[in-house]
């Protein structure tokens, strides 16, 4: 009976009992669905959660309404082997205790499936989709323009998603879209060859700031007629093809580039460019492909796709003739899906182009790019994210600027923490190029998490005291920098000290693995158990992290193994214990589980500093 059963196989079948006692509970209530959770709490192992709901239900039916839900969810429930005794807890809860000789089945298995990943390595618990090959479509600045905190948090989670699809088995071609095309060209071109003759010898020393020469360039554009006639002019010579456009817009991407490409190794990010221009070659044969297919058509002088449900059409060739933003990204699309062999493209960008993709997506599957049915590869995502917010509750800003730049927002992470860390003695004991690499290490993965543990749908408070937290001060043998609270230094410290307790037991883990048993007999063993297992299950961690793209789901998971951990570890002792083998066992398969999870929080370079 217990083959097969992993934890959320066990969660699903305690569900079905206890939907089969919710319908007889609540008759004529078929939407009700079983809420059932694992419980930390010693009067059981699983709880369920719906009685507090049914009280308004159960008014006027009589034997329910006098002993209330949780006694009549109880009496309900249908006998079964897994179940040893049940408890009613509250108004809200019934308590399940799971049969013993059934669960021991069930744990032999479990605790095999631990064993195995220790000696086959975490790759045994990676999630199996579907899917051979996507296209996660992150970061994408655009050229000469501030490279924001938007653009920030496109990069860190569009990192993280390409990096649990990797681990999925899946080819990620990871890809930068920058804004490299467009009108905005043909004054820049126009300035370069106005302010530098020799525009083919200047380099960033010489430009300076790209933003500030944007900013010049765009004022000149604004108040001068003759000097915008001329960028307009730019704009089809650069289009057309001609050598010295091409030349100088080929140079101001470079500097841009070069710009983008410091941030990217900051943060230890790779991905690949792939910008707007790179699709302008396909355009009219997409287009053509569309009209032909009768989707384009006629509207106040361009050519526009209409979408079901949206007054605005989307717009695919203006009304001067020229291409745009949709144009590209319909290319793109089409490029991704036939001479990329994508199966699930996913864009990461703020919510404010989620209609823009809506849109994209829509006439795509209108041209028959996607299956009617939207479960179904191919697929498109966009995965929005919400805005930065200063410690003022509005859009985050520095004093000075409008716009916080991000290169400023890195320093001043990296400056703090290496604050902490001079504050900690460390300038003493460390090299100066040590204590710069770990400031560095612990300041950008500081941003990084804080960014990816909140929902990212929601806005988020950037907050440099909260992502540095270092209220609570111990010894800490990897970077001695101490952490309270859900953050990136106190994850990281939990790992440490796991690993120094295995370091101070003497023992090597290589040849326990081989020869130990794990047994999970205390309760506090248990639960640490159970919640590595998830980490491996169907429908549980990683997968749903990747299926529904939301990051924070990995980071909630290692935040409870941490803590699942502490709280094993002031409970059971190891070093010297009875069960040693075992624990040490069970250290080590948490610390395997954490540091993949570093890996994917691309916090792994945090974890070596
Ligand atoms: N460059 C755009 C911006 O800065 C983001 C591009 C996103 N990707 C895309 N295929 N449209 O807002």
């Amino acid at each position: 009976a217990a083959e097969q059963e992993n934890v959320g196989n066990l969660k699903r079948k305690l569900a079905k009992l206890f939907q089969l006692s919710l319908d007889a509970t609540v008759p004529g209530e078929p939407d009700i669905e079983p809420q059932v959770a694992a419980c930390t709490a010693k009067f059981g192992d699983y709880q369920c959660n719906n009685a507090m709901g049914l009280w308004s239900k159960i008014k006027g039916r009589p034997g329910i309404e006098f002993r209330g839900p949780p006694a009549a969810i109880m009496k309900n429930l249908p006998q079964s082997e897994m179940i040893e005794s049940c408890s009613v807890a509250g108004p809200g809860f019934v308590n399940v205790v799971l049969s013993k000789n059934w669960m021991a089945q069930v744990r032999l298995l479990w605790l095999q499936n631990i064993q195995k990943m220790l000696v086959d390595g975490i790759e045994t618990w990676a999630p199996k989709l579907s899917i051979k090959r996507a296209v996660v479509d992150f970061s994408s600045p655009n050229i000469a323009k501030e490279m924001h905190v938007g653009h920030l948090r496109s990069t860190i989670i569009g990192d993280t998603l390409a990096s649990m699809l990797e681990f999925s088995n899946v080819e990620v071609l990871r890809r930068n879209h920058v804004g490299d095309w467009g009108t905005q060209f043909g004054m820049l071109i126009e300035f370069l060859f106005e302010k530098f003759p020799n525009f083919e010898d200047v380099n960033e020393t010489a430009i300076g700031d790209l933003q500030a020469f944007y900013k010049e360039s765009k004022q000149r554009f604004d108040v001068d007629a003759e000097f915008k006639d001329r960028a307009q002019k730019a704009v089809v010579r650069l289009q057309s093809g001609e050598q010295m456009y091409r030349k100088a817009w080929a140079q101001i991407c470079e500097i841009s580039r070069r710009e983008f490409d410091q941030v990217y190794q900051r943060l230890g990010v790779h991905l690949e460019e792939k910008g707007e221009s790179f699709y302008n070659p396909h355009i009219p044969g997409v287009i053509e492909a569309l009209t032909n297919q009768g989707l384009v058509e006629e509207s106040k002088g361009a050519r526009v796709i209409f979408i079901e449900g949206i007054n605005i059409p989307l717009i695919v060739v203006k009304s001067d003739g020229g291409y745009n933003y949709a144009s590209t990204d319909m290319t793109a699309l089409w490029y991704r899906l036939n001479e990329e062999k994508a199966e699930w493209i996913i864009y990461v960008t703020d919510v404010g182009q989620q209609q823009h993709f809506d849109m994209v997506f829509k006439a795509a599957k209108r041209a028959g790019w996607f299956p009617a049915d939207d479960r179904q590869y191919p697929k498109a995502s966009h995965v929005g994210f919400g805005l930065v917010l200063g410690e003022d509750g509005k859009r985050f800003r520095t004093r000075s600027t409008e716009v916080v730049r991000l290169a400023d927002l890195l320093d001043e992470a990296k400056t703090r923490s290496k604050a902490a860390l001079i504050e900690r003695g460390k300038a003493a004991e460390w090299t100066e190029e040590e204590l710069e690499q770990t400031a560095e290490a612990i300041g950008y993965g500081a941003v990084k998490y804080a960014d990816l543990k909140n929902n990212r749908l929601t806005n988020y408070t950037f907050d440099f005291d909260q992502m540095l937290n270092d209220k609570v001060k111990m010894p800490f043998p990897a970077c001695l920098l101490l952490c309270e609270g859900n953050t990136a230094v106190y994850l990281l410290y939990a790992h440490a000290r796991i690993c120094s307790i295995i370091r101070k037991s003497g023992k090597d883990t290589e040849e326990l693995k081989k020869t130990g048993k794990i047994v999970l007999d205390h309760a506090d063993e248990r639960v640490l158990g159970l919640h590595l297992l998830q980490f491996a299950e169907a429908r549980q961690v990683v997968e749903e992290a990747c299926s529904n793209l939301l990051p924070n789901v990995l980071c909630e998971y290692l935040y409870n193994l941490s803590e699942n951990f502490t709280r094993f570890y002031s409970n059971c002792q190891v070093v010297g214990s009875a069960e040693e083998t075992s624990r040490l066992l069970l250290c080590e398969a948490t610390a395997v589980v954490m540091r993949k999870c570093f890996f994917l929080l691309e916090l792994y370079r945090t974890l070596m500093a």
